[in-house]
């Protein structure tokens, strides 16, 4: 099934609950708006892509669960469900990105209160497709920079739940992968909340695709030893200049590929390029609770003092920023670009 999908039999919101992977599989159905922007701060649903078809569908709930016969009741309602929705993540472009292209629909749609309503799934469901659509295109193009034999490293998780479907950067493994190449992973585990080991690497065992689990801070050492070749990652916002916005630790590993010349490729759709930000600075980091860094538990035993965990002491920034000067290509549906990405960036978005 895809991450995030719509029952058109049930009319609801149905999305893998990711907070449970890989221990369980189980599928949680929404609709309420107000839950699915829980369910999107929480965690339920995450990866830039997916958060953005997911807020999409959260208009659709919206409209649905308006009880208003006139179109300006409708449009209102719609709004104020953008609002909720919007706050619920904010690094990651994709929610505003859909939440506008929605709306714009919803505002631009003649006739009554439900052809809006109709008007507004329908809009939700193709950005959904297309995002299949565009990721697939988006792993040719990126698949054709891996060569037979490569080991890759990939931080994150970039795969099909980050996404509606197939995936940003580990769509580009797998399709390396089906295209016959052969490629090995080295999943970063991913602190604090293990996307990699959690979630890349039970997506890879079921594409068939060899990895191995190391911990973040091993990187620069596969990456000083020679032991990868290339790193990809994805992106939740990518700014005009080529600065990349993405989870936490993507920097670093982005400052050892290039202290050791390996190249190091962002996989991102246009929807996460954000040309209206000069540069990564502007992009707003989103700080998560304390909590994240201090449950971990090993043997049953928490690793850190409990004078930590009683009062929070530790920071959590969700995200960080990879200047421009430390990426080799930008990986888009529409070719891959190179620096200056001023230039090459704003010619594969706006064509
Ligand atoms: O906090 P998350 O798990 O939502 O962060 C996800 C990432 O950082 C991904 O790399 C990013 O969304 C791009 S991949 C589709």
């Amino acid at each position: 099934m895809r991450t995030v999908q719509w029952n058109f039999q049930t009319n609801q919101l149905e999305m893998i609950d990711q907070r449970i992977l890989p221990g369980a599989f189980e599928i949680i159905s929404y609709t309420d708006y107000h839950a699915l922007a829980h369910a999107i701060t929480d965690m339920v649903v995450r990866g830039a892509p997916a958060i953005g078809a997911a807020a999409g569908f959260g208009l659709a709930l919206a409209a649905q669960q308006s009880s208003a016969s006139e179109v300006k009741t409708l449009r209102t309602d719609l709004q104020n469900a953008a609002e909720v929705l919007h706050a619920s993540r904010p690094t990651a472009v994709n929610l505003a990105w859909a939440l506008k292209r929605v709306m714009e629909v919803a505002q631009l749609t003649p006739g009554g209160a439900d052809d809006v309503r109709e008007a507004v799934l329908r809009e939700a469901q193709q950005i959904a497709d297309e995002d299949v659509e565009i990721n697939q295109r988006m792993a040719r193009n990126g698949a054709a920079l891996i060569n037979d034999g490569d080991t890759v490293i990939h931080h994150c998780n970039t795969g099909a739940l980050a996404t509606v479907d197939w995936g940003t950067a580990l769509g580009v493994i797998r399709m390396a992968h089906e295209l016959g190449k052969k490629v090995h992973v080295l999943v970063d585990e991913t602190r604090p909340r293990l996307q990699g080991a959690r979630l890349t690497a039970w997506e890879l065992e079921q594409y068939g695709v060899p990895y191995e689990i190391i911990s973040d801070n091993a990187a620069g050492y596969f990456l000083h030893t020679g032991q990868a070749q290339k790193c990809f990652v994805g992106s939740d916002r990518t700014a005009a200049n080529g600065d990349v916005a993405n989870k936490i630790g993507t920097y670093m590993l982005a400052l050892a590929a290039h202290d050791n010349g390996v190249p190091f490729y962002p996989v991102v759709p246009t929807s996460t390029v954000d040309l209206s930000l000069a540069s990564g600075d502007l992009i707003p980091i989103e700080e998560r609770t304390p909590d994240e860094v201090l449950d971990l538990q090993k043997g049953g035993m928490f690793t850190a003092p409990a004078r930590a965990r009683e009062n929070g002491w530790a920071r959590n920034p969700a995200f960080d920023v990879t200047p421009a000067r430390l990426v080799t290509g930008i990986v888009t549906e529409n070719g891959v670009a190179y620096p200056p990405f001023e230039e090459s960036l704003r010619r594969l978005v706006i064509g």
